[in-house]
Order: structure tokens, then sequence, then C-alpha cells
């Protein structure tokens, strides 16, 4: 494991898009799972512009979904698919053609995440997750509690990640109960995992995710085993 403390968020995002950029350049056709989020957006801006300037390809690049709601109609502001394809795939000039969804309103739910994780293993596995971190303890949608085998399948929000969601959505009734994740497996076993954490208010469960046992309670706890993980978090996170 790599740690590595920035000042504040935007030094977090110049480093984490730099870090990205490498890890890129030695896989141009890899397959990425790029979380949404508050804390990832900066480092995707960061990299849309070493795009825009020449310096990065990311054309090649082939994208899975991380999560997503269940049941929002197509379209609607709230999709995670939605916000994966602004602030990541166009950016980054990614076609669609190279990237694969979580169906959040498939007929089948359980069926889709079957047929998700056999595309994530016929692509190869994953060559880089871009994650952050719940309140919770979350890789994802992994709520607590999710051990390192847990499969991309539907699951409940906990009232921490309804909690969150508010912060992106207005109001708590705004945030979907549901949703679906891709699973422990594709996250841990990834070639590459950065992982990123910026302020206060996530101090405590890096803390206990990096430091504390390794527990289905904080899933992000089984990143501990992960020889490929880089932490890039600010100093806010760390308590610096
Ligand atoms: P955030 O979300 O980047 O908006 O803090 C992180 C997460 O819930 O995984």
């Amino acid at each position: 494991m790599q740690i590595i403390v920035a000042d504040d968020h935007d030094d977090l995002s110049r480093i984490a898009a730099g870090h990205i950029a490498t890890a890129i350049r030695d896989t141009p056709t890899g397959v990425v799972i790029p979380a949404t989020g508050n804390t990832p957006m900066g480092t995707y801006r960061e990299l849309a512009a070493l795009r825009a300037a020449g310096s990065l390809d990311t054309s090649g690049l082939r994208v899975f979904q991380l999560d997503e709601y269940v049941g929002l109609p197509e379209g609607d502001d709230r999709s995670l698919w939605g916000w994966t394809l602004h602030s990541f795939v166009e950016p980054l000039d990614i076609p669609l053609a190279q990237t694969h969804r979580l169906p959040g309103n498939a007929p089948d739910l359980d069926a889709a995440c079957h047929a998700f994780d056999a595309a994530i293993a016929a692509a190869g596995g994953v060559d880089l997750a871009i994650l952050g971190i719940g309140a919770n303890g979350h890789l994802g949608y992994n709520e607590p509690p999710a051990d390192a085998t847990a499969p991309t399948r539907p699951i409940q929000l906990t009232p921490a990640s309804v909690a969150s969601g508010a912060v992106y959505w207005g109001s708590e009734d705004r945030v979907p109960r549901s949703a679906l994740t891709a699973g422990m497996p594709h996250l841990l076993g990834a070639r590459a995992i950065v992982l990123l954490v910026s302020g206060a208010h996530k101090r405590d469960i890096l803390d206990r995710s990096l430091n504390g046992p390794v527990t289905p309670d904080i899933p992000a706890s089984y990143l501990q085993d992960s020889a490929n993980l880089t932490v890039i978090c600010d100093r806010a996170a760390v308590g610096g």
C-alpha cells in the first residue's frame, strides 16, 4: 500500500490525475471502474485537461460502471450512469461501445448482475479501480456488512448512505433506497486501486479502514490486504 498525502483537494486532484494518467499510458486499453461522488470530480477534470492538451490518449479505455440506483427512469438526473458519462466517459472521449452499464431498471436485477460479472471476466478483469470511501466504509455501494467475496448484486442503502446521497440530490426524499453495486472482488482484485479521500469528515472512517480490524462491517477495510492500493488523500483526511 502506498499513501500519498496532498495539501488539499485541488492538490489531491492533480496528484491523482498524474498517477492515473501513468496507469493509463501503461495500459491504454485497460478496464476502468470510475467512482462517482464528489471526491473524484477534480481528478476527472484534470484528466480531461491532459487529454484535451494532447498528452493523454484515453480513447481506448473500457469502462464498467461502479454502482447505480435501482428503478430510476431513463435520463433521470440522479442516474449514476449519467454522472459517469458526463464526468468521465464523455470528457475522456471514450466510445460508448467500450462502456458497460449496471442497469438499475433491468427487469431481472439478479440476472443483470450476473451478466455484469461475466462481462468483466470476459474483459479480463479490472485494470484500474478509482474509488472513494463512504462515511460507513462502503466501496461503491457495497454497504456494510460486505466481505471480500460479495458479488455484483442489488443492495439496500444504509441510513448513512441515504444521508450522503442527500448532499448530491438536495434531500433524503430524493435518494433512491436501493442500488446495484459492482462486487467486491472486482474492486479488490483490480490490478491498480486508487482510493481518493478528501476532507475531515472522512478522517475517522479512513483511519478505521486502513488501521483497524479487517471486517465486513467496514467493507473498505479489505483494502488492507491489497498490494495494489494507492491511497491519495488530503491533509484534512489524515488530521494533519
Ligand atoms: P464522496 O462519496 O466522494 O461524495 O464523498 C464517496 C462514497 O460514498 O464512496
